[in-house]
């Protein structure tokens, strides 16, 4: 009884935020990623492929904040035997530029596969620094990696994972999740308020990423969780709490 009465209140407070859509971060909940889309409100962009959705948080990603320190930990682990990366997802290259002080980058070609509007941009803001950084439009076009990494790519990837790995040209030894948003029962896509756009986002059931991983003939060998982001669709926050987590999986 307490839970259902806690259930139905939630749900109420959910209706009364979603009168007020332009104050929220996340708003609504789908079953798919096109249903998402075609809730995009009016003058909303739809996405994040356009050319003024590339500079959003894009200082802030360029940060190392805690949650990052896990696959910095890895990339330093495995840098005796890795010298390619393919970043999925790299955006600009936000995290090639923020892990820079910690890695031997000049060691470690660094392929940065994104969406048309990231990867122009990334192109145009490329630094003399920049030495082993380079941007593909179709993951097929990246060279064989030793490491996939997907940090922050799982939310917004319109595809099954599973996919996405058996585009590229050879299996990688490593992969490397980070920000993996999931949630206890079946996947939800909801809307993420960007300012100028919305774009959907999945929040998937937890155990998708594990049982792909485990198709795909990867074993994980180190998972974490990153309290600190958690949170909960303001509109349906009976849908429970988003928790964001991350993998290290190695090719059986
Ligand atoms: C939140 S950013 C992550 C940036 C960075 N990797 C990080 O961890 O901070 C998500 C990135 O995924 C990219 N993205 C979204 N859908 C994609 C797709 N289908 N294929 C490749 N990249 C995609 C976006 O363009 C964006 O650059």
């Amino acid at each position: 009884m307490r839970a259902r009465l806690k259930h139905a209140a939630m749900f109420a407070y959910g209706r009364c935020r979603a009168l007020r859509p332009e104050k929220l971060r996340f708003r609504g909940a789908f079953a798919s990623f096109d249903e998402a889309m075609a809730h995009v409100r009016p003058g909303m962009l739809a996405g994040y492929d356009h050319d003024s959705v590339t500079s959003v948080s894009r200082e802030l990603m360029q940060q190392v904040p805690l949650w990052d320190y896990p696959i910095l930990y890895w990339l330093k682990r495995l840098a005796p035997e890795i010298s390619r990366v393919v970043d999925a997802g790299g955006h600009i290259g936000v995290k090639y530029r923020g892990f820079a002080p910690y890695l031997d980058l000049d060691r470690l070609e660094w392929i940065v596969y994104d969406l048309p509007a990231l990867v122009k941009a990334g192109r145009e803001q490329v630094r003399p620094q920049d030495r082993t950084l380079s941007f593909v439009e179709r993951i097929e076009d990246a060279p064989a990696g030793d490491v996939l990494l997907a940090s922050g790519l799982l939310p917004y990837l319109n595809e099954p994972f599973v996919d996405l790995v058996r585009r590229l040209r050879a299996p990688p030894r490593h992969i490397l999740l980070n920000k993996v948003v999931t949630r206890d029962g079946p996947t939800v896509v909801t809307l993420e308020n960007f300012g100028m756009a919305e774009v959907p986002y999945q929040i998937r059931s937890a155990e998708e990423i594990p049982a792909a991983l485990k198709t795909l003939g990867y074993g994980i060998i180190d998972s974490w969780t990153i309290d600190s982001l958690a949170h909960r669709i303001e509109t349906h926050p009976h849908l429970g709490r988003a928790v964001y987590r991350g993998y290290a999986a190695r090719l059986l």
